[in-house]
């Protein structure tokens, strides 16, 4: 049993957050450091994927988002780009990694650009965990936070145009309603492994009051107990939204 376990039955200390996010960093040089391909590192980290899930499920976190491919990985050599989407495709078709779990599975980014059988995969596996009552994953999956503010005001703009908005009543709960992430409550907890302490253009309208956690940790080695530190990290923040204290 954990420690989060075991202080979480002797107290009420620990706050478990409703929506963690995580920036599923450093697989790339988890590889390297053992003279692998950066795919094997992938490979690794799609494995600790399945793993924290499981884990925040069994805690009672509601929402968990992961960052997976940004639109900025495209960059990358090809050969790793799609090592990266030949994993997710294992995964997807590995039905009971989500289905068995009682995970629903929900995609977030622009995935209309990815290839049909992918983009088929994505939708069946969306449609195949809906019933799920457990943890709600988002996969973040050429997800760039830039970007998808940007669909958003293109979406917003056209409804102006066709006179279905008075854009001088627009809301901020508007704009929160036209993000991939309409409808969930915004992360509490954004947790960054791999020892980079920026946010990586990783949901920049949705983190404005979320608490951070880092670890040099790369995600490939990265444990439940890491989960444990961050929760209880994040129990003990006083999260004043701009109150006074
Ligand atoms: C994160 O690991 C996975 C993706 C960005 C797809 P990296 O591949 O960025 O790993 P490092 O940062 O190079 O170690
Ligand atoms: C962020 O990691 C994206 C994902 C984890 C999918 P990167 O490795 O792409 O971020 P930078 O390039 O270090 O900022
Ligand atoms: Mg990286």
């Amino acid at each position: 049993m954990s420690l989060f376990f075991r202080r979480k039955k002797q107290s009420d200390a620990v706050t478990v957050p409703q929506h963690i996010a995580i920036i599923m960093d450093g697989n790339g040089r988890w590889a390297k450091r053992r003279g692998l391909p950066r795919t094997a590192g992938h490979s690794a980290g799609a494995s600790t994927f399945k793993t924290i899930a499981r884990y925040c499920n069994k805690i009672g976190v509601k929402y968990l988002t992961v960052y997976a491919f940004s639109t900025e990985n495209w960059k990358r050599p090809k050969a790793e780009v799609d090592g990266i989407m030949n994993i997710l495709r294992d995964y997807l078709l590995d039905t009971d990694s989500f289905k068995g779990e009682n995970i629903r599975l929900h995609f977030i980014g622009d995935t209309s650009v990815l290839s049909d059988e992918l983009k088929d995969l994505i939708a069946k596996s969306e449609q195949d965990s809906a019933d799920a009552t457990g943890l709600w994953v988002n996969i973040a999956l050429n997800y760039g936070g830039r970007d998808e503010i940007l669909h958003a005001v293109r979406a917003i703009a056209r409804d102006a145009c066709d006179g279905k908005v008075n854009i001088d009543s627009l809301t901020e709960q508007d704009i929160s309603d036209a993000m991939f992430t309409a409808g969930m409550p915004d992360p509490d907890l954004i947790i960054r492994p791999g020892g980079e302490h920026r946010i990586s253009n990783y949901l920049i309208w949705q983190s404005a009051y979320a608490e951070y956690w880092f670890t040099d940790r790369l995600w490939p080695d990265f444990k439940t107990d890491d989960i444990d530190a961050a929760i209880e990290s994040y129990s003990h923040r006083d999260r004043r939204f701009g109150n006074a204290k």
